[in-house]
């Protein structure tokens, strides 16, 4: 540390699969370049995680976010229909990360169907049926609980209006299914409608999830922050980054009392991985967030304008925004743009 420097942050770094380690070394390399003050402390991430309390503890991906308090990730696989649990969601339970933030805002240079999308969503992380609680009742017939507290949805309808008070978003919207599960929607959509007493100044509304969708891909600009149980959280992230261009380009935090973990809403793109053309935008903005979150504003400021400029200019954008740039191109270009 020369004087005058602030000391370096030390951050969980956790690389990922598929995509994950290309687009982690590109964003390490982007804020290496602009001057964060950072000490890596790279896991990776194995399945045993959160299977049994006891393990969590162990774990020393775990063990290593607790002692940091915050980390960056890259995706990492989750099996289909078989094999290990997500260890996305074990992590999320282990750590306690209740709130899952992901701003959906569109960038210059990208062609969408849409000239302003700017939409908070915020999804609650830690239950419903991302509880994983199934079994097979008798062969032919299997059981999936969806959980939901008061406790858990209370919270996270706090953050949401915390946050909107905070940033002056006009309009919190619920979205639910209630007509359909009448008692855990129910739950839901009760709980935020008590928090939303408390901040008289933003617009509250509600809307069924369906519905929801079919909105947004019409009429985006009618949404501000969203604020939706797990399983319609994910679903309703990946279309909200359908609309200002794909999977590529939107950030994401896991936020709880002790810890943040920062990540990209996508997964780990097998069909590109290992190609060298992923786009890592999304990480490097999510790199952001993280760097607000431990009081580095201004390399975040610089990151954020390096990457509008290079979009403005659109020369060198990844194939998955219509261009034709390596992720390494578009890394360099990037940090070329830093000022
Ligand atoms: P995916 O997000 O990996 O891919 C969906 C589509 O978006 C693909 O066409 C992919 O090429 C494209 N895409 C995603 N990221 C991109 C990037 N950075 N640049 C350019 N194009 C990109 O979703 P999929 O295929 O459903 O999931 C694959 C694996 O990822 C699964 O094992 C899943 O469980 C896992 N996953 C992990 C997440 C995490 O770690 N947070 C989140 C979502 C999925």
């Amino acid at each position: 540390m020369t004087a005058g420097q602030a000391p370096k942050v030390p951050v969980t770094l956790i690389p990922g699969d598929g995509v994950g380690p290309e687009v982690t070394a590109a964003t390490v390399r982007l804020l290496d370049s602009a001057g964060a003050q950072i000490e890596w402390r790279e896991q990776k991430a194995q399945p045993v995680v959160g299977r049994r309390k006891e393990d969590s503890q162990a774990d020393p991906v775990i063990r290593s976010i607790l002692e940091t308090r915050v980390g960056l990730k890259g995706p990492l696989t989750t099996p289909i229909g078989m094999g290990h649990q997500s260890i996305n969601v074990a992590l999320r339970r282990a750590l306690d990360l209740y709130a899952n933030f992901r701003p959906v805002k569109k960038l210059p240079g990208v062609r969408t169907p849409f000239d302003a999308v700017d939409l908070i969503i915020v999804r609650e992380n830690t239950e419903d049926l991302y509880a994983g609680l199934e079994h097979i009742v008798v062969p032919g017939v299997v059981e999936s609980l969806k959980i939901i507290t008061e406790r858990a949805s209370t919270r996270i309808a706090r953050f949401a209006f915390d946050y909107a008070r905070r940033f002056r978003r006009k309009k919190v919207t619920a979205v639910h299914k209630a007509n359909i599960m009448k008692l855990s929607d129910g739950l839901f959509l009760e709980c935020i409608r008590s928090v939303a007493k408390d901040y008289p100044e933003i617009d509250y509304q509600e809307v069924i999830v369906d519905n929801c969708c079919l909105q947004l891909v019409m009429r985006p600009g009618q949404f501000d922050v969203l604020l939706l149980e797990n399983l319609y959280g994910d679903i309703v992230s990946d279309l909200g980054a359908g609309l200002v261009g794909g999977l590529g380009l939107v950030p994401g935090a896991n936020l709880g009392e002790q810890c943040a973990l920062f990540e990209a809403v996508h997964g780990t793109a097998p069909d590109i991985a290992g190609r060298g053309v992923a786009n890592p935008t999304a990480l490097m903005r999510s790199a952001a967030l993280m760097l607000r979150h431990i009081g580095q504003a201004s390399v975040a400021d610089r990151i954020e304008a390096a990457l509008y400029h290079v979009y403005s200019e659109a020369r060198h954008l990844t194939p998955d925004v219509g261009g034709t740039a390596s992720t390494e191109e578009f890394t360099a270009a990037v940090i070329e743009a830093l000022c």
